[in-house]
């Protein structure tokens, strides 16, 4: 008896030794890289904050439906000019590459003004106005989640590997969600703002979603990401109920999926041009300040998992 329980006592040790070295080594490594702002500082280690015009930025705002009671608000001020550059904007003060990211994040509500044009973007970024693959085209690195405020059900999500600010001729994969009706609304390749050629196979993945009557991006916060690596752009949301991942779009390929590295950013702007298809009306400037909502911003490199304990800085 006395022996056995030696034994066994011996083997538990060296189990628990061997336990927190794993722990130890997965702790360390996922460390070394991966990061989340929970937005409860003043200034980032990791973003720059850019509040053109009258916009605003707020970080460490009280908010009770953020999960440590902390959010950032961008606000976009009433009257702001179209375009991206005409709204507030997080950006990360260096470029990063493959790999998970995600936010929790609430969009910009117009309930108070259905036919403003306003846009929210979760994405990265970068167009240096080089041609490294020499298409003839800029080289434009950016993966999108976007909604439109007059439409919150819907979502855009968009890949691009070229895009030509003269003519606006670029490639660019998209596809958009009706979430509440779990109608995809198309998933195509395109050339320009005009004709789509629908995809396929692998890069049209999966084909049905289902149904989420209570889904509204403005209403709530919501967890979005997309993993990122050099043949599968992935993304998804997590259901709130139960925790789930919704695979949004699993597209895989080779060609129209753009390299790594880019910046990683969340903005708000208006939009005189870009309308959901229940509502071409939707073009108004803001006549009011219209505010977007980040709980939290995060990365992980290729290989690390999301629900890994993090330190922050
Ligand atoms: C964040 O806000 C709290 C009040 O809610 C304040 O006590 C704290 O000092 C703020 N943090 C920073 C970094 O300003």
């Amino acid at each position: 008896m006395k022996i056995h329980k030696h034994v066994f006592l011996s083997l538990f040790a060296l189990l628990c030794t061997a336990a927190s070295a794993l722990v130890f080594i997965a702790h360390a490594k996922n460390n070394a890289a991966g990061w989340v702002e929970n937005w409860d500082v003043m200034t980032s280690p990791y973003f720059i904050q850019i509040a053109p015009g009258e916009s605003l930025i707020f970080p460490n705002v009280s908010d009770a439906q953020a999960q440590d009671g902390k959010s950032l608000e961008l606000r976009l001020a009433a009257g702001s000019h179209p375009g991206p550059g005409g709204g507030p904007e997080i950006e990360t003060n260096k470029q990063i590459g493959y790999g998970t990211y995600a936010t929790r994040l609430k969009t910009a509500d117009c309930s108070g003004q259905p036919n403003a044009g306003v846009v929210t973007g979760y994405f990265v970024y970068f167009n240096d106005g080089s041609d490294a693959n020499g298409n003839g085209l800029p080289d434009n690195v950016e993966i999108d989640f976007e909604w439109l405020c007059a439409e919150p059900q819907t979502i855009y999500l968009t890949m691009w590997t070229d895009y030509r600010d003269s003519d606006e001729a670029h490639k660019r994969v998209g596809r958009a969600i009706n979430l509440q009706s779990g109608e995809i609304l198309y998933s195509c390749y395109f050339e320009s703002f005009g004709a789509c050629q629908p995809l396929s196979g692998i890069e049209n993945q999966p084909t049905t979603l289902a149904a989420r009557p209570a889904y509204a991006s403005d209403s709530a916060y919501y967890v979005y990401g997309f993993d990122w690596s050099a043949d599968r752009v992935t993304w998804w949301m997590k259901d709130p109920t139960s925790g789930q991942r919704i695979v949004l779009w699993d597209y895989q390929g080779s060609t129209r999926i753009p390299p790594a590295p880019a910046y990683y950013m969340t903005n708000v702007w208006h939009t005189a041009g870009w309308t959901p298809p229940g509502n071409p009306a939707a073009t108004e400037q803001p006549t009011a300040p219209v505010s977007i909502w980040v709980d939290w911003t995060r990365y992980e490199p290729p290989g690390n998992s999301l629900f890994l304990p993090l330190i922050r800085r």
